[in-house]
Formats: structure tokens, sequence, C-alpha cells
């Protein structure tokens, strides 16, 4: 479903800022693959994902999502193909527009050109039956404009909105991290639902190592711009989160010292 064949990414390339975010990234998904991904600040976790997503071109390398060469194509024409959330609530909504509207926007995502945006008798049904799948009763809200959500109903919706189009991937960076434990608890359990209903192919960012083994069936760890670590069911199934960084230590010769992976313990 999805492959990456020595994808590197360089920022800032032949000035003194120069930063080798990917160093030549081989990675492959099969169909339904849930893939959750680790790694301090800076290892390049993002760069992935916005690799994947065309945000930006890449420096060298493949990428094919679905048998489709992407590597050169700009972000809008691999829309269709990709749904994505990112750690903050605000940027995957039009705060200003209803529920439906954005619900609206996010169908057609992708789409032919010239395809309606609008909302008819037979479109608002659906999106009551999409949202009541949530269980927030935003199904009852569908003209309130999302200004006037909290983070977690955002964040949900935007979730929604991600996979409404039927994207073959779907990616999310750190997507419940700027939520409080008890609704980022929801937002991830709304996560493993929707991925199922659609038996999506997942790449999830988390710097919570227990949600990282607990979600999905393969856990991939990055250090500075490789995949250190690639770890898949059945083996994954037994592990605990010591088990994960001894064989970061193994692996590189060092702790795993991060601020902000050791601290989501
Ligand atoms: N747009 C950018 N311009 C310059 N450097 C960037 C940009 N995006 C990311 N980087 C750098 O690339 C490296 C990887 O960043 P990122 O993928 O965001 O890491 P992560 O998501 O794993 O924390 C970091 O050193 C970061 O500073
Ligand atoms: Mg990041």
């Amino acid at each position: 479903m999805l492959r990456l064949k020595g994808v590197r990414k360089v920022f800032n390339q032949g000035t003194i800022n120069e930063n080798i975010a990917l160093k030549g990234l081989d990675l492959e998904l099969a169909t339904g693959d849930f893939v959750t991904i680790i790694g301090s600040n800076g290892a390049g976790k993002s760069t992935l994902l916005n690799s994947i997503a065309g945000s930006f071109g890449i420096d060298a390398g493949k990428i094919v999502i679905d048998e489709l060469d992407v590597t050169g194509k700009p972000d809008y024409k691999r829309a269709g193909l990709i749904g994505r959330v990112f750690q903050d609530p605000l940027q995957g909504t039009a705060a200003s527009m209803t529920i439906e509207e954005n619900l609206a926007m996010a169908a057609v995502r992708g789409k032919k050109r010239g395809l309606k945006i609008g909302v008819n008798k037979e479109r608002r049904a659906e999106f009551k039956e999409y949202l009541s799948l949530l269980g927030l009763g935003l199904e009852d809200r569908l003209t309130d404009k999302v200004g006037l959500l909290s983070g977690g109903q955002r964040q949900s919706l935007t979730l929604l909105m991600a996979t409404i189009a039927k994207p073959k991937v779907l990616l999310l960076d750190e997507h419940t991290a700027a939520l409080d434990p008890k609704t980022a608890e929801q937002v991830i359990q709304l996560t493993k639902k929707i991925v199922v209903k659609n038996n999506l192919t997942v790449l999830m960012v988390t710097h919570d190592l227990n949600q990282a083994l607990n979600m999905g069936n393969r856990t991939i760890m990055m250090d500075s711009g490789e995949i250190v670590l690639d770890i898949k069911n059945p083996a994954r199934k037994h592990m605990t989160v010591d088990d994960l960084l001894d064989k970061f230590a193994q692996k590189k010769g060092k702790e795993l010292m991060n601020d902000r992976i050791l601290l989501a313990q």
C-alpha cells in the first residue's frame, strides 16, 4: 500500500544550517498495517509524514502509494490518497464554518473538480450517521460553528474529516498530544474504531511508548533521520517499554535520553 525507497530530505542544503532530516529511508506497509512511530525530538518523524503527504519535495528516493508513484506530485494531487490529523486541534478544521460545511468540504477532498460542496438532505443524513459514531452528540449540532467546539471535539471531528473520503493512508502526527489525558484517551479509542471500520493503513506518531506498543501491529523507532528499530507482531506483542528502551540502547550504543519520551512513560 505504501512504499518508500531511499527517501532523503535535506533542509537548508548548502548553508551552515544544513540538516539531513531523512537519510535515505526505506519503509513498506501492507494494506491494513497500523504502524506507530516513536523517536526523540528532531528524529525526523514529522518530516517522514510530510514527505508522504507531499508537503514538500524530497531530495532523493521514491514514494509509492497504492501502486501510484507520487514522488514528484504536489500535495493537492495526492490529497485523495491521504488523510491527516495534526497535533493542533485548530489545524484540521475551519472555525468559522459549521460542522456540516466542514464535513462537506472534507467529503470532496481529492475528488474530481466541479463536484458540489453543498449540503443536501441526503448528505446531512449521512453526516449525522458519521457523527453519531463519535458519541459526542455532534450529530445534533450540524449547523453549529466549529469554533464553538472543545479541543477534543474538534480533534474527533478532524479524524472523521480525514477519513470520510476513504483515504489509502491515514497519517496521525501526535494527534492527542495537545489534549488532556481523558480527552486524549477518548480520541485514541475513536481512532481505533475508525481505523477498523474503514480498514485503514495508518502511520501514527506518538511520544507515549506504552501507546506505541499497545496500538497497531508494528512499531518503528526513528533516530537522526533513520529507522533504527522496526518491530512487528508477534514479537511486539510481549514487548514492554523497558524492552524497547533496551533494544534502542543495544542498537545505538547509547541510552535513549529524551525529555519527552521518558517523561511520557
Ligand atoms: N521546515 C523545516 N526547515 C528546516 N528544518 C526543518 C524543517 N522541518 C524540520 N526540520 C528539521 O528536521 C529535523 C527533523 O524534524 P522533525 O521531522 O520535525 O522531527 P520530529 O517530528 O521527529 O520531532 C529537525 O532537526 C528539524 O529541526
Ligand atoms: Mg514532529
